[in-house]
């Protein structure tokens, strides 16, 4: 059987010529073609916002005509599309066919600039069988994280579908070790071209590929211009996971030893104590958590805590820690309930020489509900920088953007107040 993948210059905003390029673009005879990532849309945009006008959802006009084209081919196609859900916009993958869409692949480790438009995807890897070839999706700088591959192959995928912009140099050559070490096929489609918004640039680096299970390239285009490039595949070396005829690479793993892969956290291992601290789930009128953004970790989104100093007491800490880093003033703050449980988070072991780190095993933390009075807004120009930006959060998208090793506290105090984090009724906001 025969697959390929499309490398094309997507016009930003352009989606409608987008659509048309890639129906033609489109070869006869392949069971599946892989589009770039966010082939529709383009890829440059700086905010939800700006993107918003172009992402349509999954049964939209776009993915409807690739549809129609794929009903016309008898055939496959794993388009990147900007995809609009539930008002939020995700970096998606959809894999379509002639009866319609299959399944769609929300981006989950978001690259760059992606982190400020896009909601992170938070749903597992999935393989289908479509045409005799069990395909899963992955979508460009997932390549940097071996889990995604690695789960993918894991779930019997013959084909990684792989649709990209890429700007980095590494990942044509780091897929053929994906490739090698989950003994699959990928196909990478990426995109040619710049891009431009304001003052911000990108050159995306072409080079799209397919991959056999033994590493070898099989097809390549170029790294500038459109092309598309088509392999003859045969899916059952990919089920073959023998590296030598003794070698069977996933029988031979021993998933036991590999649970620091699985765990949310590996502590460290210190006697240090925890440090006590306070945490806010300033709520809005429409039960929503504040959450800001950490200057020094763009797409890392948290609630505002901080340590208690010698002498404060919990709720000074708590007011004190709001001024500082959301910049609403202490008499601002209305504190509406606070947890009767210390809930404690570890510091990774990666984390060892965080200068926090070196002197706590991690935060022993008081959770308060706090409103803002009438008028008072966050806002960074009035804080210490800490954050760089706010956003109002449900508690599920909070937790899906909070870092790993903070979900299980943040999620066991959301639960503890799940009765505060509704829209409140006799609000005008509500
Ligand atoms: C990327 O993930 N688009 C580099």
């Amino acid at each position: 059987m025969r697959v390929a993948c499309v490398q094309f210059q997507p016009l930003r905003t352009a989606v409608t010529a987008n659509v048309d390029r890639m129906i033609a673009f489109w070869p006869d005879g392949c069971v599946l073609t892989v589009f770039p990532e966010l082939a529709t849309t383009g890829y440059l945009f700086l905010s939800p916002d700006e993107i918003r006008v172009y992402a349509e959802p999954a049964d939209g006009p776009s993915l409807s005509r690739l549809i129609q084209a794929a009903a016309a081919k008898n055939a496959y196609a794993v388009v990147g599309f900007a995809e609009a859900k539930n008002g939020r916009i995700y970096n998606s993958a959809a894999l379509v066919g002639p009866h319609g869409v299959i399944d769609v692949y929300r981006k989950v480790h978001l690259f760059d600039r992606e982190l400020s438009v896009f909601s992170p995807g938070r749903e597992a890897w999935r393989v289908h069988d479509v045409g005799g070839l069990r395909v899963g999706m992955m979508i460009c700088f997932d390549w940097l994280f071996p889990e995604a591959a690695r789960a993918l192959a894991l779930a019997g995928a013959e084909l990684i579908a792989h649709p990209s912009n890429l700007v980095l140099p590494y990942c044509q050559d780091a897929m053929i070790t994906r490739c090698l070490e989950n003994r699959v096929y990928a196909a990478t489609a990426n995109r040619v071209g710049e891009e431009t918004d304001g003052e911000t640039s990108l050159h995306f680096t072409g080079k799209s590929q397919i991959v056999s299970p033994k590493g070898e390239r099989l097809a390549q285009a170029g790294a500038e211009e459109d092309a598309v490039v088509v392999a003859e595949i045969d899916p059952s070396l990919a089920y073959d996971k023998r590296a030598t005829p003794s070698n069977h690479i996933f029988a031979q793993r021993v998933p036991h030893l590999y649970h620091a892969l699985t765990d949310d956290i590996v502590p460290l291992r210190s006697e240090k104590p925890y440090r006590l601290n306070v945490a806010a789930i300033v709520v809005d009128r429409l039960g929503r958590i504040l959450a800001g953004e950490r200057s020094d970790l763009p797409g890392v989104w948290q609630l505002p805590q901080g340590g208690i100093d010698p002498g404060e007491s919990e709720e000074e800490a708590l007011r004190r820690e709001l001024a500082e880093e959301i910049g609403v003033a202490a008499e601002e703050i209305e504190i509406v309930a606070r947890s009767n449980e210390v809930r404690t988070y570890s510091f990774p072991a990666y984390l060892r020489r965080m200068r926090i780190a070196q002197e706590w095993s991690g935060q022993a933390q008081r959770y308060f509900v706090v409103r803002l009075k009438k008028g008072a807004e966050p806002a960074v120009e009035a804080s210490d920088g800490e954050f760089c930006a706010f956003r109002w959060l449900a508690a599920e998208e909070l937790l899906a953007q909070a870092v790993h090793f903070k979900r299980a506290a943040y999620a066991a105090a959301f639960s503890e107040f799940a009765h505060l984090l509704r829209p409140d009724p006799l609000s005008d906001d509500a």
